[in-house]
């Protein structure tokens, strides 16, 4: 099996597009709008340096991207529980070794891939619960 780290070129744009917009990734994204193919490409136009797509046997798997520090990550349903998010998290920070996680207290899945890579938790956000 061979992982590798990509930059983001126009050729994976669509690949994350699809992944961000998949029912079952969603609810672990703070934001859940929906991505069409134009706001995609206004987006990437200014924002794809900060990202990279994951290839297993040359297959993109998963994207990571940094923005302002910000890592938003996710790895492909077909692909998940393999180290792709370990992987991808790891090598992230080697490029943007200051970048934090903002994770939902309901992602198991994702507090448990920022804690194998060596985060730990700093702060809790408190928001207001209108109802
Ligand atoms: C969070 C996410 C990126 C993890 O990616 P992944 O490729 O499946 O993660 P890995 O296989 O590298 O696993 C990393 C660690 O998390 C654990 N893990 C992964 N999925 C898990 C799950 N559903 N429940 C509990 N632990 C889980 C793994 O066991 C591993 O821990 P270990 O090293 O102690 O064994 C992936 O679940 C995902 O894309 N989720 C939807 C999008 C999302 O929530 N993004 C994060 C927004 S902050």
């Amino acid at each position: 099996m061979h992982m590798e780290l990509k930059k983001c070129t126009k050729k994976y744009w669509e690949f994350i597009r699809i992944l961000r917009n998949d029912k079952r990734v969603l609810d672990g994204f703070i934001k859940s709008t929906y991505i069409t193919k134009e706001m995609q490409e206004k987006y990437m136009q200014d924002y794809s340096k900060f990202y990279r797509v994951a290839l297993l046997n040359n297959q993109p798997c998963g994207y990571v991207g940094v923005i302002e520090d910000d890592i938003r990550i996710c790895t492909h349903p077909d692909f998940q529980g393999r180290g792709v998010g370990k992987f991808m998290l790891k090598e992230i920070m080697n490029i943007f070794p200051t970048a934090y996680g903002k994770v939902k207290v309901d992602n198991e899945a994702s507090k448990k891939l920022f804690s194998s890579v060596g985060f730990t938790k700093k702060f809790i956000i408190f928001e207001y619960d209108k109802n």
